[in-house]
């Protein structure tokens, strides 16, 4: 793979390895598994079939990336995923947890512990720092000790040490998003769920956090779930799932791709296929 990151990356890494105890402990084999997942939206009288069936199971320390265009139900698996959405139909584990069990105290503990979420509009405080954004889940926590150890080494880890003091309006749009990173990484949760990180960002940027995602995976047996229609940003996921139509249409391995054009023009043909059947999409539906 090219190396399109910005000088220097490498040596913040050498200094700073964040390695996590929590995580080092955590064998798991699958970390999701999703099973026939159904989510249907009523929008006056149309209905919207925003995930239809989905199956799918992610290994724990995967790098995963979603494709599939804008409206497939990317976005609702993630919050599925994250706890954030409940689904109609089907079942969804997390880690051995069945996410539908949960009652909202668990279901609030299981995404501020268990899982990390980055979205491509950074979602920063204005007001706080980028210290303070970054310490302020565990704070909400009651886990104020956590934050004040675990701070230097997340902000060393992300290059952030001499930004800290900084409000998200004096931080580059990079800057923002590895700060958001930090946010979800602090916590310790051993998943990140990224809904199109790189939206956002210029390219240079873009690949610099790809590559960020990929390191955190590799170094601390993070999973990751990355959502994306970028197939530059794509490439840098193990393997990629494709949606469309709220469906999974197919799945491969990035090694089979070396350069992101290719993987590009893969991508094209498959959501390209004819629609199986007369089945329309489900936006255009109606009950
Ligand atoms: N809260 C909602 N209410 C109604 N429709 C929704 C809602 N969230 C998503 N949808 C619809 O569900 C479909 C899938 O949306 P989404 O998961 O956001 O797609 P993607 O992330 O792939 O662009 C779209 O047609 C979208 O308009
Ligand atoms: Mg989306």
């Amino acid at each position: 793979m090219t190396d399109t990151g910005p000088e220097g990356f490498a040596s913040a890494q050498a200094q700073a390895t964040y390695r996590s105890p929590v995580l080092g402990s955590s064998p798991a084999s699958v970390a999701v598994s999703a099973a026939a997942v159904v989510k249907r939206y009523t929008q006056g009288t149309a209905r919207i079939d925003a995930l239809r069936e989905v199956s799918l199971t992610i290994p724990a320390g995967q790098f995963l990336a979603v494709m599939g265009p804008s409206g497939c139900g990317k976005s609702t698996l993630l919050h599925a995923i994250a706890g954030l959405t409940r689904p109609d139909v089907g079942k969804i584990v997390v880690e051995n947890t069945d996410i539908a069990t949960l009652n909202d105290r668990q279901l609030t503990h299981f995404r501020r512990r268990r899982v990390g979420l980055v979205f491509q509009s950074f979602n920063l405080i204005p007001t706080l720092t980028a210290a303070d954004n970054i310490k302020l889940s565990l704070l909400a926590d009651g886990r104020a000790r956590d934050a004040e150890a675990r701070l230097p080494v997340v902000l060393e880890r992300l290059g952030l040490t001499n930004r800290r003091n900084h409000r998200p309006d004096a931080l580059s749009g990079g800057e923002q998003q590895r700060v958001a990173i930090a946010r979800a990484m602090i916590t310790d949760a051993t998943m990140l769920l990224a809904d199109e990180p790189t939206g956002n960002l210029d390219s240079i940027s873009g690949q610099y956090v790809c590559r960020l995602l990929q390191e955190l995976c590799q170094e601390q047996s993070r999973t990751i779930v990355l959502v994306t229609h970028e197939p530059a940003v794509a490439v840098w996921a193990e393997r990629v799932v494709v949606m469309r139509d709220g469906q999974v249409l197919a799945e491969f391995a990035t090694r089979e791709f070396s350069q992101p054009h290719r993987l590009a023009a893969h991508y094209q043909d498959l959501i390209s296929e004819p629609r199986i059947g007369s089945r329309s999409a489900p936006n255009e539906r109606n009950s």
